[in-house]
């Protein structure tokens, strides 16, 4: 059986400030779904958050990129929108950037991961969702899963994974794209995904059987709306075991905090700190940027679950280490590293500044 996994987010609407969603925008997601599972357009749905953003894991048959998904998404989130208004939460509809649904929610606000997959015998899926945190915050643990055999045994070990895996490059600046076979490529593969503001690793495919592996989120925010308006906060599905990384390998990479941008203001560098569903609030200087993950068994495209992967104690140490980075860069106030350097900032708070400020500049 093909079954398509839709995992659409949008922050609309915060709960105090940006540090988390209230249960009622939940609720609304969930009446939205409920109907629409009712009705036959999705087979399964998972309404969950994490700090401000919402996310909608559906399951259906009708493929990736299909026109009445996305507008279920899009009217969820005008649904719950509304419930934002009411309650005055904080930037009510902030990712709503279109007036209306123009057929697909894709450059329209919401981010998107998809993937059509014919259902293994058994079908382990691993949902990754991030707050405070950009598209290409993926590229360094995606790399490590599925190419650094000092995270995935099994690359080395198992049949399955020894003939490597495809990647699919997006250049979000030029909108082209480039594909790199691993392990052959990965100097070339580094070159780019090094630099994850614009070179974002959107789909991986296994070697073995040409499957896909993983899906993530690309859409950057600041290109759609022209100026700073709310971080991308990017989702990712990474399916596991066999062919795949087993689930330990796909979240190994997570151990480590690793620096990515987002954070305060969305000009920060700062750790990634891998956290339990609950713990999902940014609150210290509205971060520091969190990442959780959800698991589910897809049974005929049921979605069995979900287990909150990082609710373990084993990740203690990372967010430890979280921490004491987090207060390691603090230190630096508005000065780069911690900042975002200027041609970062170029896309988001900085034109505004250089505005005010171009009269008065003299030539040396
Ligand atoms: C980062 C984020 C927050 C806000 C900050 C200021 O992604 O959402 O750090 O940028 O709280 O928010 P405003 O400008 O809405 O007061
Ligand atoms: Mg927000
Ligand atoms: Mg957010």
């Amino acid at each position: 059986m093909k079954v398509t996994l839709s995992v659409i987010k949008a922050d609309i609407g915060g709960w105090v400030g940006h540090s988390a969603i209230h249960p009622a925008l939940e609720e609304s997601a969930r009446q939205s779904l409920a109907a629409a599972k009712a009705g036959g357009l999705i087979l399964d749905y998972f309404v969950t958050s994490c700090g401000d953003d919402l996310q909608l894991i559906m399951t259906h048959t009708k493929g990736v990129d299909s026109e009445p998904i996305h507008h279920l998404a899009w009217d969820t989130f005008m649904t719950g929108t509304g419930v934002a208004k009411k309650l005055k939460l904080y930037g009510a509809g902030q990712d709503m950037l279109a007036d209306a649904f123009s057929g697909n929610v894709k450059g329209q606000g919401p981010g998107v991961a998809e993937m059509e997959i014919e259902e293994r015998t058994s079908e382990p899926v691993l949902i990754f969702m991030a707050d405070k945190t950009s598209a290409g915050s993926w590229n360094l643990p995606l790399y490590k899963m599925f190419v650094d055999p000092f995270n995935t045994a099994g690359l080395v070990i198992a049949p399955q994974l020894h003939a490597g895996f495809r990647f699919e490059i997006h250049d979000i600046r030029e909108h082209r794209k480039i594909f790199f076979d691993t392990p052959e490529e990965i100097y070339d593969l580094l070159m780019f995904i090094g630099t994850p503001s614009r070179f974002t690793i959107k789909h991986v495919f296994s070697r073995h059987d040409g499957t896909i592996a993983a899906a993530s989120s690309t859409e950057r925010l600041s290109l759609i709306a022209g100026k700073y308006v709310g971080k991308d906060d990017p989702v990712m599905i990474v399916r596991s075991q066999h062919q795949f990384p087993a689930v330990g390998e796909v979240l190994e990479p997570f151990r480590y905090p690793w620096i990515i941008e987002g954070w305060m203001r969305g000009s920060h560098y700062g750790p990634l700190m891998a956290v339990a569903q609950k713990q999902a609030t940014p609150a210290r200087f509205d971060g520091p940027p969190r990442v959780i993950c959800l698991g589910f068994q897809v049974s005929d495209a049921r979605l069995i679950g979900p287990r909150d992967m990082f609710d373990d104690p084993s990740w203690d140490e990372a967010r430890r280490e979280a921490n004491l980075l987090a207060d390691h860069l603090r230190r630096h106030g508005p000065f780069e590293p911690h900042r975002l350097p200027l041609e970062e900032m170029e896309y988001t708070t900085l034109p505004q500044t250089m505005d005010k400020l171009k009269g008065r500049w003299k030539p040396l």
